[in-house]
């Protein structure tokens, strides 16, 4: 019989993150989160809440901005749990502004988190998915890192980033069993949303065909398909999932 596969979400007790572990949970994988403030995460009721309903998880602390956080973070992980089988990349922030009236401090945070964030984790686990000869990365972009969106510079520019990121890595894994995606999430209902002014939500909600903003569900379902292992000659691809806010090829 086939060993459980790992799968290691980063920010995973977030709105997408939760969706996305349980949705793996009923894949069959085995769930580990990272969390950068475990009280302010309340991380221990999520692992209740997921335990609740049958699904055994865990978590590890890290602060993905964090290059050194991350080494230890792995060494937690696979002295805890074992060789990471699938990466999906959730945690990200935003800190929208104008950009005429962005601070410096704005655009690092969101870049660091969202962008370095992303190279700091997978920087320590691709190695091992290209000696066991299978990998999967999910990265969780944005509709606004392939449209760009008023406001944010630097959530647009670190989301489109992240895309560069996956096709270089697609190519690099591909002989070796290793593959990158990105999903790319238009508006969906979480609390990154809910904090948006009402006025402007309600303005891109009226402009989405779907006529409503997606579930963290609609999200997990593409993280599902992509980190099948059947899944292995999709690599470097990008799969919108924003209800036709923004469509193209
Ligand atoms: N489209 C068109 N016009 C817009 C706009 C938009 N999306 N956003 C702002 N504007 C316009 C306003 O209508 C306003 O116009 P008037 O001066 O003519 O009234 C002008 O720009 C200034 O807007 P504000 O008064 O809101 O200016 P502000 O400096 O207080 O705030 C802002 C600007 C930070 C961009 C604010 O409007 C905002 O937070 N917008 C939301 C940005 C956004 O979409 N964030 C997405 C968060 S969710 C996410 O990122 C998840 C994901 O991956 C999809």
């Amino acid at each position: 019989m086939m060993t459980q596969r790992l799968a290691l979400v980063t920010g995973g007790a977030g709105g997408i993150g939760t969706a996305i572990c349980r949705q793996l949970a009923a894949d069959g994988r085995r769930i580990v989160s990272t969390c950068v403030d475990p009280e302010a995460e309340n991380i221990e009721a999520w692992v209740e809440a997921l335990r609740s309903d049958g699904i055994e998880a865990d978590w590890v602390q890290c602060d993905v901005s964090d290059h050194d956080a991350c080494v230890r973070m792995a060494e937690t992980v696979q002295e805890r749990f074992g060789t990471v089988d699938i990466l999906v990349n959730v945690a990200g922030i935003t800190s929208d502004g104008f950009l005429h009236k962005m601070s410096a401090d704005s655009w690092q945070k969101v870049i660091d988190i969202n962008l370095s964030g992303v190279f700091n984790v997978t920087h320590q686990f691709v190695a091992g998915m290209r000696q066991q000869g299978f990998g999967r990365v999910v990265n969780i972009s944005s509709v606004n890192g392939q449209s760009g969106q008023f406001g944010q510079t630097n959530y647009s520019a670190a989301k489109a980033g992240m895309h560069g990121f996956t096709m270089a890595l697609a190519k690099e894994g591909a002989p070796k069993g290793v593959t990158a995606n990105t999903v790319s999430p238009g508006y969906v209902k979480t609390s990154m949303t809910d904090a948006m002014p009402d006025k402007v939500r309600e303005a891109i909600v009226s402009q989405i065909p779907a006529g409503d903003m997606g579930r963290p569900e609609d999200i997990a379902r593409a993280v599902s398909f992509l980190t099948a292992d059947e899944a292995s000659y999709i690599n470097g691809a990008n799969l919108p999932v924003n209800g036709a806010l923004f469509c193209s090829f």
